[in-house]
């Protein structure tokens, strides 16, 4: 049997729009979220181990993501009223890693027809026919796709990574650098060679003030994790 074609979209494309039903009303995406940060993510299904923890996990957070100017978008291909009762029974029952009584306060959208997932190319297939895969997409405050996570239906996310990559795209915008392996903020930031990223020629013939090169294509320099942290704040001041 052939298998149904299904697009994805890609980092640098514009996020697909839709209109949905939501667990906080009706959205229009992402035209509800232009000037900010969006993490629309999907999850397999509601009433499921994983999924709960996540969500508690997401919820706990979101006051830090917040704080980024960084609003959470769920999914999954449950109905309206099957998410109200997961969310109520998660805040009713469950207790995870000391976390209880939570409550889901983003908007978690419902895709009984699976269109949102599709467009989003949320299923797929080698893994579930039915059930979306663990989808995290980054989206910018113009509304374009800046990264991209997939993670398979018996992984649960990592939310610190998460928040890690809304900080670093946010980094890399504001101070026009990239951030290397396994930055944290606070640690040395990479001052990409001329040409690459945009970067003007004059930063890598040292003429700008704070830059060490090693070598023509390895210059770093220095951004305090204060300057990386209260930067957002003051550009949304
Ligand atoms: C879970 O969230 O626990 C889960 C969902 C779908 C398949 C496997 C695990």
């Amino acid at each position: 049997m052939e298998e149904e074609f299904i697009g994805m979209p890609r980092i640098g494309d514009l996020a697909p729009a839709f209109k949905a039903v939501t667990t906080q009303g009706n959205i229009d995406f992402p035209a509800d979220y232009k000037g900010k940060w969006v993490i629309l993510f999907s999850h397999p299904a509601d009433f499921t181990p994983v999924c709960t923890s996540e969500f508690m996990t997401f919820a706990k957070m979101e006051p830090e993501f917040n704080a980024l100017n960084c609003e959470l978008v769920g999914l999954s291909v449950d109905g309206l009223y099957s998410h109200i009762a997961w969310l109520r029974t998660i805040k009713e029952k469950i207790e995870y890693k000391g976390m209880k009584n939570v409550e889901v306060n983003f908007p978690l959208i419902e895709d009984i027809t699976m269109e949102v997932a599709k467009k989003y190319g949320m299923l797929q297939p080698g893994e579930s026919n039915t059930k979306a895969v663990r989808a995290v997409f980054f989206i910018d405050p113009v509304g374009k796709i800046r990264s991209i996570i997939y993670y398979p239906l018996s992984l649960g996310r990592n939310f610190d990574e998460l928040k890690r990559v809304v900080i670093a795209l946010q980094t890399a915008d504001r101070f026009d650098v990239a951030t290397p392996a396994d930055w944290e903020p606070g640690d040395e930031v990479i001052v990409p060679p001329a040409g690459s990223c945009g970067i003007a020629k004059d930063r890598v013939e040292g003429k700008e003030e704070g830059v060490k090169c090693y070598d023509w294509f390895f210059c770093t320099k220095s951004i305090s994790k204060e300057e990386v942290l209260n930067g957002h704040k003051l550009e949304h001041a």
